[in-house]
């Protein structure tokens, strides 16, 4: 768990937009250290990496647990939870981390592979039909506990939802966004 934890709280988002000459990623748009807002400030190439090695370092959680360590599904498990807390609430940045839409991706494709593909799936139409970042994100998280219950995955179950509910709690500015209509698309500047 201290291990997920240490990774999980590497924050990407801002090492990359800083290391690109772009600035502190939190004065932009959102003020989150996640994809879309790194995409925000720098570009779709270093929101697309920030995206990729914020999945990674969650798979990497998991897989050390499961690679290194007894492998069981409790050791599988605090090791996903220490990554997703880390991402969430990283001691470098007074815990004030992303929403973790990505690094609950790259824990699932370690711990659940089918679940996954499910969230992916979800993550990607959504995206695609509304364009909307934050909605693509909270149906997707929302849709990896339904499918472990739908699927018979009685032990990941409580662990998902647990994540799910924290993720969606972490994007409770962009659900007040949403419901005022201010949020933005992916691909337009963001207005107030
Ligand atoms: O993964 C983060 C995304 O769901 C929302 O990002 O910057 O629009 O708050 P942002």
């Amino acid at each position: 768990m201290v291990i997920g934890y240490l990774l999980g709280s590497i924050p990407f988002g801002l090492l990359l937009t800083r290391l690109a000459g772009k600035g502190d990623v939190r004065d932009v748009g959102s003020g989150n250290i996640g994809a879309t807002n790194v995409m925000r400030a720098g570009g779709k190439t270093l929101g697309a990496v920030t995206l990729v090695l914020d999945a990674l370092k969650g798979a990497a959680a998991v897989w050390i647990a499961q690679n290194y360590f007894q492998a069981t599904p409790a050791s599988d498990q605090a090791a996903a939870a220490g990554a997703l807390v880390g991402h969430l609430y990283p001691i470098w940045l007074k815990f004030r981390g992303g929403k973790g839409v990505a690094t609950y991706f790259g824990i699932l494709c370690v711990l659940w592979f089918t679940g996954a593909l499910v969230y992916a799936a979800v993550w990607l139409a959504t995206l695609a039909i509304l364009r909307i970042s934050s909605v693509a994100g909270i149906l997707a998280v929302a849709s990896a506990p339904i499918a472990a219950a739908i699927l018979g995955q009685t032990i990941l179950f409580p662990l998902l939802l647990g994540f799910a509910l924290l993720v969606i709690w972490k994007h409770r500015e962009n659900i007040a966004r949403l419901r005022a209509g201010t949020e933005t698309r992916v691909g337009r500047a963001r207005s107030g």
